[in-house]
């Protein structure tokens, strides 16, 4: 009979592997987004459109684990969008959503996607870590500030002005490192946070930290991002445009003596032909988009139809349907092979991913695209 010391010893040295998956040898990173939220990020009404039960969830963290896909990112939303199809209306609080698939899983890291202005950051610090030691160093925290006013005001919150967001983010961070670093007491007087006698133990899990992600795109969020994200988010209009950001991103942390990484979001739609991919895509995102609810999203944001060309505006529309905002990768697996390498190529060191339903249509992607993406030579078979 094994003994206890030695169950302990080969835990951790299966620990040593799984820790660093974010840091594998995968050129390009691949992480599922937005499987804890109900429709995930297809603003549509087709029935098929995704079911973010509790049991759908697991089963595609199972299979993507078992696939090699590197991490789960999920989205913080308090409620839907109006709408016939309740976008996003039923999800996962994400460090509880995290906290059961790190249990369930070996291999990836899994997200929580935190408000900074809306958790306390002694209580999201000791969640965190709580989530850390049950993934055994695998959980990562996406930092977000706020810009969903209708869900702030379920907690009585009115977004501070714009910038501050990222000032009081700035400070949240701030008090998470040092709960996480410091064995002594300390205080922590900043414009948004007075806070006495901080501790906090257990530290993350075995002397590292959780990576963090940052998805800001305004001037002050991508500062924000460049100071104190390890991983940030860029769009993709276009993977030209997309490798000039990315070089300016990276040249302006190395400014700062910091090394970060650029992701950006895409929907996968992969099908034998590249027709059945296009009209699928039809029919999902154009003839069934749930537009009360795109509308909405794109208002929010602050792009309005009358300062765009109504081209780009329904172009515009119908990738938020698709898949709120992110890049299309649309077509024939080889396509989508390709159109993944150019993006690793552009600089990119991730994408994270998303599907009308995902656990339907994953098992596809997984035995076509990542194949292809082994021989292009950006992503390694998993041993
Ligand atoms: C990949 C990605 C994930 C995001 N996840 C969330 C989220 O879960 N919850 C949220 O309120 N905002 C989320 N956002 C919004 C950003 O945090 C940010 O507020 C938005 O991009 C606007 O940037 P700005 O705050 O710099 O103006 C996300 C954005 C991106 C691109």
């Amino acid at each position: 009979m094994e003994s206890k010391k030695q169950l302990l010893v080969a835990m951790d040295a299966a620990d040593q592997r799984v820790r660093n998956a974010m840091y594998n040898s995968n050129a390009l990173k691949l992480g599922l987004f937005a499987a804890n939220c109900s429709s995930g990020n297809a603003a549509t009404k087709v029935p098929e459109r995704w079911d973010a039960s509790w049991e759908h969830n697991v089963a595609l963290a199972r299979l993507a684990d078992a696939a090699g896909i590197d991490f789960f990112l999920p989205i913080a939303r308090w409620k839907g969008y109006p709408g016939e199809s309740n976008f996003q209306g039923a999800s996962f609080e994400t460090i509880t959503w995290a906290c059961g698939l790190l249990a369930v899983t070996e291999r990836l890291t899994v997200f929580g996607t935190v408000h900074a202005p809306l958790v306390n950051p002694v209580f999201a610090a000791k969640q965190m870590v709580t989530a850390d030691h049950i993934g055994r160093g695998r959980f990562g925290l996406n930092i977000v500030c706020g810009w969903n006013e209708d869900e702030f005001a379920m907690f009585g919150e009115a977004p501070l002005a714009h910038d501050d967001r990222y000032e009081l983010g700035a400070e949240w961070i701030s008090v998470i490192l040092q709960l996480w670093e410091r064995d002594e007491a300390f205080d922590f007087d900043g414009k948004h946070f007075h806070l006495r006698g901080l501790r906090g133990d257990p530290k993350p899990y075995n002397g590292t930290r959780p990576l963090i992600m940052n998805a800001g795109s305004s001037p002050a969020g991508q500062d924000f991002a460049l100071h104190h994200a390890d991983f940030l988010f860029r769009g993709l209009r276009s993977i030209e445009q997309g490798a000039q950001d990315v070089t300016t991103a990276r040249s302006t942390a190395v400014a700062i003596g910091r090394d970060v990484g650029c992701f950006s979001a895409a929907h996968v739609l992969c099908r034998p032909t590249m027709r059945e991919a296009e009209e699928y895509l039809h029919y999902y995102a154009e003839e069934n988009g749930d537009w009360t609810a795109v509308d909405h999203i794109v208002e929010m944001g602050g792009r309005n139809s009358a300062s765009l060309d109504p081209e780009v505006y329904r172009r515009l529309r119908i990738r938020f349907a698709a898949g709120h905002g992110g890049y299309p990768l649309v077509g024939t697996p080889d396509h989508i092979a390709e159109e993944m390498a150019r993006i690793s190529h552009a600089g990119f060191t991730g994408l994270a991913l998303s599907f009308v339903d995902y656990l339907s249509e994953f098992p596809y992607f997984r035995d076509e695209v990542l194949p292809r993406l082994e021989r292009l030579g950006i992503r390694e078979p998993l041993h």
